[in-house]
């Protein structure tokens, strides 16, 4: 039999049902009809069937779609409207998954130091990131060889390391702010976001991948990466397999940034070079703890899904910080202050060590931070049911679990006057400050080993900006070291402040997985020295 009359057979029974179902209005009275009963049936089961072994949970009109709206369109309103009605421990259905929320320190450490048994990181995202990184790196592979990669990692950021990316940042910074035409002149107003992505990813690539790499960015780097950051829209959680436009990009970025690394990883050993200080020179000489070396594609895939960790979180982290001082002006003055105080007034060439001189300049990430965290939610898989502590409820195996560290680093209860920015709070004098500052708690965390190194549980306190436990991050120290150095070198060249002088700063945007200032973020910016 031919195609044709073979798919004719297939569909002869489909096209005979739906004459059956007779009009068009007849049809919408049915669909109408099948809408109701499911919304109904989904209201009775709440009301009817609570289980009091599972946390309650976020009451929905429609199955399926459950509070996937609410929660998108602002996650920590969600997560604080919902923990005041139902507790710190409560359930919402996110696109048809049943997904728990536990809020809160204790809730913080039942997810974040969770037993590899009991939850998984890996199941959550691999359909997301490996696309984008590629194979056998990070959530491709079983969890004891990423903690091994992350050692290796964690290792090649040493304080040698860190001295030597402190003058190169800096270069970039003045460099970039001298050749971008939006700067041109004594004062002018400009979008801010657009301007830290790029100082973002020129200072992160020229740090921890080495001279050619970032020059690439001039050229063919830039647009690729645009490309593979298009396959982290949250819409891939569902389409991630799909031949859409955006993912047959995504994966021609894929295969041509790899080949760009692994292209440069020959020519680097080819040229017999020793002794660098970059990220990838680190991992072209690691070797696994079963002896074999780090394959060449692994250092590639590595190098990808280090540059599209930190630019999202560090360039969120700076846009927010040059709002922030857009709308403190006296801040900002404060800043350059500090800087003429501790350094001098001729303003020397920027070091490592003087960022320790610095204070106000590192509470300024710092409490940035607390407000603007970029990773609103971290998801894990349920692998088998989890009992809560201390509480009667179970998590059953097919939940997900969610941890917004982000709740706790606004609650009252730890942090005087939440909502709003002062710096000035991680001074321990200061009567804003929080009570981890006040009593030395960030110093006397439990610490623990995942394999990558000491990390500090995190499990007493309220500020995990960061995260905890496995999956912490690797990249704390060098987004200090990068937004500490963008910071004091934005400040010694501008004055900033809002367009309209108020003290007001823009609201956020959700749309993405990692969480940004709402665009256009304009502000006015003001030359300190004449050009
Ligand atoms: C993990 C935040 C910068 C590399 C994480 C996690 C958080 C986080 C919350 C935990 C995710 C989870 O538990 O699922 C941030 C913030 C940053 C930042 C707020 C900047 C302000 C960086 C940078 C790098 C980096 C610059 C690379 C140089 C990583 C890596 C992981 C991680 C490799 C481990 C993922 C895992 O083990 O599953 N980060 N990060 N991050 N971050 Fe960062």
């Amino acid at each position: 039999m031919g195609l044709i009359e073979d798919l004719a057979v297939q569909v002869r029974p489909l096209a005979d049902q739906f004459a059956r179902l007779g009009t068009p209005a007849q049809l919408g009275v049915a669909v109408g009809g099948f809408l109701f009963l499911s919304v109904f049936l989904n209201v009775l089961k709440q009301v009817l069937f609570k289980n009091p072994n599972e946390p309650p949970i976020v009451f929905h009109w429609f199955p399926f779609v459950g509070s996937t709206i609410t929660y998108g369109m602002d996650p920590p309103r969600f997560f604080k409207e919902n923990r005041a009605k139902y507790g710190d421990c409560f359930t919402f259905i996110l696109l048809g998954k049943k997904t728990t929320v536990y809020v809160g320190p204790k809730g913080n450490d039942f997810i974040l130091n969770g037993k590899i048994r009991d939850v998984s990181a890996e199941e959550i995202y691999t359909v997301l990131t490996t696309p984008v990184f590629g194979k056998d790196v990070v959530y491709d592979c079983p969890n004891s060889k990423l903690m091994e990669q992350k050692k290796f990692m964690k290792v090649a950021l040493t304080t040698e390391a860190f001295r030597s990316y402190v003058p190169i940042i800096s270069d970039e910074v003045t460099s970039y702010f001298k050749r971008c035409p939006d700067f041109k002149g004594q004062s002018g107003i400009v979008n801010i976001p657009p301007k830290m992505a790029q100082i973002t990813i020129f200072t992160a690539s020229h740090a921890l991948q080495g001279k050619e790499i970032r020059d690439k960015f001039d050229e063919t780097l830039a647009d690729l990466y645009h490309d593979l950051d298009m396959g982290f829209s949250p819409i891939n959680f569902m389409l991630h397999w799909a031949p859409l436009p955006w993912n047959n990009r995504r994966d021609h970025a894929q295969r041509t940034v790899a080949k760009i690394y692994m292209d440069t990883i020959k020519e680097r050993r080819a040229r017999g070079e020793t002794g660098s200080q970059d990220m990838m020179w680190h991992l072209m000489n690691a070797t696994y703890k079963n002896g074999v070396k780090v394959p060449d594609h692994e250092v590639a895939h590595m190098m990808i899904a280090l540059l599209m960790a930190g630019q999202h979180s560090s360039s969120s982290t700076s846009s927010w910080i040059m709002l922030r001082l857009a709308s403190r002006p006296d801040i900002m003055e404060e800043l350059y202050q500090e800087q003429v105080k501790h350094l001098g007034a001729d303003l020397p060439p920027l070091t490592y060590e003087d960022l320790a001189k610095l204070p106000l300049n590192q509470a300024i990430v710092k409490e940035t931070l607390r407000l603007h965290a970029p990773i609103h939610s971290i998801m894990r898989a349920v692998k088998q049911p989890m009992p809560v502590p201390g509480t009667k409820y179970v998590i059953p195996q097919n939940h997900v679990l969610l941890a917004a560290p982000g709740v706790s680093a606004t609650d009252a209860q730890y942090f005087p006057e939440p909502d709003l920015w002062e710096p000035h709070r991680w001074e321990k004098e200061s009567p804003l400050a929080p009570s981890i500052v006040r009593n030395e708690q960030e110093d006397e965390e439990e610490k623990i080993d995942y394999g990558y190194g000491l990390v500090s549980k995190g499990t007493a306190s309220p500020y995990l900006p960061f995260g905890a436990g496995r999956h912490r991050c690797i990249g704390e120290q060098f987004a200090n070291v990068q937004l500490q150095t963008i910071v004091a070198m934005t400040v010694r060249l501008f004055k900033f402040r809002n367009v309209d002088g108020s003290n007001n700063v823009i609201g956020t945007d959700y749309a993405s997985l990692f969480s940004r200032p709402l665009e256009p973020a304009n502000i006015y910016w003001e030359r300190r020295d004449k050009e």
